[in-house]
Formats: structure tokens, sequence, C-alpha cells
């Protein structure tokens, strides 16, 4: 049996200057998706990499008949995964939605490099996204010394991902300013992008599509027009379903970047993993989850993403100043730091809940210890 775990990078793109810190999906997982290329025998749309059967695999994890083991990259229903690979295979764009921190980034990220192979023909959406960084800008030296050309001309990725017939990648849609936005109209309903300049044009091949990520939050920042709505199939990535399913996530990925960081790997942490997630579900949700208790939410988000990185944080600590097994003292701080983002309302949420709930439960007389301890 042969397991791909591998978290290093080829090295290809990282350079001889040393690894990269971290490596791009298509790098980082390259064994399995070599293995999955192998195995594949379903057809492929023009230019993909992978059949969208193998591409869901990928993200979903399983056993290939060769005995390779694909990795879960998304724990999260099955059917969704499989409408976001469908919807590449057709003429419509990809729009994740969802509340921060479900892993719209990251599954964009694996979608492209398991269909194209590249994961980095990216566009991040910010309120002061120019036009050009959709379409395209020019070499000004170039420009000016010999005219529009081809030459002077410096494509967007989203312009590379139409010529090459790749997956070009749109962080934050939402973000950039409408106008913006609507320069995607012409791209994703005509598949062309005209360069008047040079009295040109650029048209998609086969194979171009385009994955977009929104954050329900940032609703009403710059709402998409309905006419770039329209050619967006919208998928919404839910927050896991299950405690179960969040300490998966969870464990899975402080596994993986524990290993990049050089952190001892630390079994024995699952129980303190476990807590953060239901400290974090608890306060998300306004109840315990025996249902008895009723809660005040703070104003952070508390999501998967957040409570990677208390974990991961508690890890480095145990690590280097303890004796590498997490313990309260170590993820006490961490979940402090995500709870408390309001100095004033949210420290009063949180002191309600260590005095009502952490302080009656069994087994969590350590960690209400240490918690009083940084919340002093
Ligand atoms: N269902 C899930 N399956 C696997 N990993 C998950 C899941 N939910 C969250 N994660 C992990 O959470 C981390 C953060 O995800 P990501 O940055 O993609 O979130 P996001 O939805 O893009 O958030 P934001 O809206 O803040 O940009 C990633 O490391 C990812 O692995
Ligand atoms: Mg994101």
């Amino acid at each position: 049996m042969t397991v791909h775990t591998e978290t290093t990078g080829s090295g290809e793109r990282a350079g001889a200057a040393g690894e990269a810190i971290r490596p791009h999906a298509e790098d980082a997982f390259a064994g399995e998706l070599k293995a999955l290329v192998a195995a594949d025998d379903r057809p492929r749309p023009e230019r993909w990499r992978l059949s969208p059967w193998a591409v869901a695999t990928y993200l979903l994890g399983g056993t290939l008949p060769d005995g390779t083991v694909v990795t879960p990259k998304y724990v999260g229903p099955r059917r969704i995964v499989e409408v976001a690979v469908t919807t590449l295979a057709t003429d419509r764009a990809l729009l994740l939605l969802g509340v921060p921190g479900t892993a719209k980034t990251w599954v964009s990220e694996h979608l492209a490099a398991a269909v194209s192979g590249d994961s980095t023909l990216l566009v991040q959406g910010t309120a002061g996204t120019p036009e050009e960084a959709i379409r395209y800008g020019w070499n000004y030296a170039q420009l000016l010394a010999h005219g529009p050309s081809r030459a002077a001309l410096v494509p967007s990725p989203v312009m590379r991902a139409m010529a090459d017939g790749m997956t070009a990648r749109v962080e934050e849609l939402t973000r950039i300013p409408a106008d913006v936005q609507d320069t995607l109209i012409t791209v994703l309903s005509e598949k062309t992008l005209p360069i008047p300049e040079l009295g040109e044009e650029v048209q998609a091949v086969r194979g171009f599509n385009l994955v977009a990520t929104a954050n329900d939050r940032d609703r009403g920042v710059n709402e998409l027009s309905s006419a770039l709505r329209r050619r967006f199939n919208t998928v919404v990535l839910p927050l896991p379903a299950t405690p179960e399913a969040e300490v998966e996530i969870v464990s899975r990925r402080v596994d993986q970047i524990g290993r990049s960081l050089d952190l001892p790997a630390a079994p024995e942490g699952i129980d303190e993993i476990r807590r953060v997630v239901t400290v974090f579900r608890e306060l998300r949700d306004g109840v315990t989850t025996d249902g008895r208790t009723k809660l005040k939410s703070p104003s952070g988000t508390l999501s998967t993403a957040e409570a990677i990185s208390v974990v991961t944080g508690g890890l480095a600590l145990a690590a280097h100043f303890g004796d590498g097994v997490l313990r309260p003292g170590d993820v006490a701080a961490g979940i402090l730091g995500a709870v408390v983002r309001d100095p004033a309302a949210d420290a009063v949420v949180w002191q309600e809940y260590l005095e009502a709930v952490v302080r009656e439960r069994d087994g969590w007389k350590d960690f209400y210890r240490a918690c009083r301890e940084v919340s002093a």
C-alpha cells in the first residue's frame, strides 16, 4: 500500500533557495495526483488532467485500485463536491459561497490543482482590484518604446486561463467594486476578452472555467449584479454538520500543518482538539451540546479555520515550552483570543460561559483553571 501524505513541495517552484513554506496543492499532493491520473480511465473533458470522478475522489479521498490512499481534502457532503466539479465541466462558472472558514479558498485551490494541474491563476479580490487584474495591463516601458503590441501586453491570470484552457480563480469576488466585477460578464458569457487597443481578442479555448469564492458575511458590500450571478452556479459550503466531522477536519489539518512546521505529531492531543471544537460549536450555536443551557454568542465567527489555528498554536507551545503533549494550558490563551474579539461585550459572554458551563463540566477542571489563569 502506498500512502502519499507528503506536505513538502516538489521544490520545482520553490526554487533553489529552499522549500516553500506553503507549497501549492498541485505540488504538495503531486504523488496523489499522479496516482489518480494513472488510475483514471473515465472520459475527461478537454484539457482536464482528470475525469470529474477522479477530481471528486481527489477532494473527498478514497483508495485506488493499486492501493494508493488518496487523503480527503474536503470533509463534507459528497454531493456538494460532485456539483462543484460538474459545474466546471459546463459553460457556467462556479461560485463557492459560505461563512468564513468553511474551506472556500481551500476547495477552490484543490479544484484548480486537480482539474488543470495549476492553482496559481489567481486574482485576489479587494476593494482596490482594478480592471487590469481581470483583463490585462501594459508593460509601460514596452508600450512607450514600441506602441501597443502583444509583447507590451501583460495578461491577467484570467486571460492566461482563457488562452490555455485552464481554471482561473477569483478570491473574494464580492469585495471587488461592481464595475470591475462586470468585466467578468463578457468573459463568462461570450468567452472572449476584447483588446480594443490591438483590434484583437482572446477567445477562451475549451477547458477554461472560473472558480470564484465569496464570503457570506460580506453580503451587501458589493452585491453581485444579477447579470453576473446568472453566469455562476452557486455552491454553498456549510459549517461542519457534526462535532465528529469538525474534530476530524481540525486534527487532519493540524497534523499537516504541524508536519510542515516540524512540530512533533501529538496523537494524545485529540482530547484537547475535541474540547476546542466543543467550545467553538457551543458558543457559535448559542446552546450547549446537551441542549440544556442557552448561551450568548460572541462577535467572532469561531470558524473551523480558527479552531485549526488555536490548536496549531497550542501544539507549538507544547513543543517548545512543554513536553510536547497538548494540554489545556496550551490552548486556553488561543481560545480566549478567538472568542474575545470585542473586549467589552465578548469578555462578558466568555466569563458567563466559563462559570456556567466549563466550571460545572466533568473532566474540565484543568481546562477551567487554565482559562481562569489567562483571563485574569
Ligand atoms: N469541511 C472542511 N474540510 C476540510 N477542511 C476544512 C473544512 N472546513 C474548513 N477547513 C479548513 O479550514 C481552513 C480555512 O479554510 P479557507 O481559508 O479555505 O476558508 P474560507 O472559506 O476561504 O474562509 P474565508 O471566508 O475567511 O476566506 C483550511 O485549512 C481548511 O483545510
Ligand atoms: Mg477564503
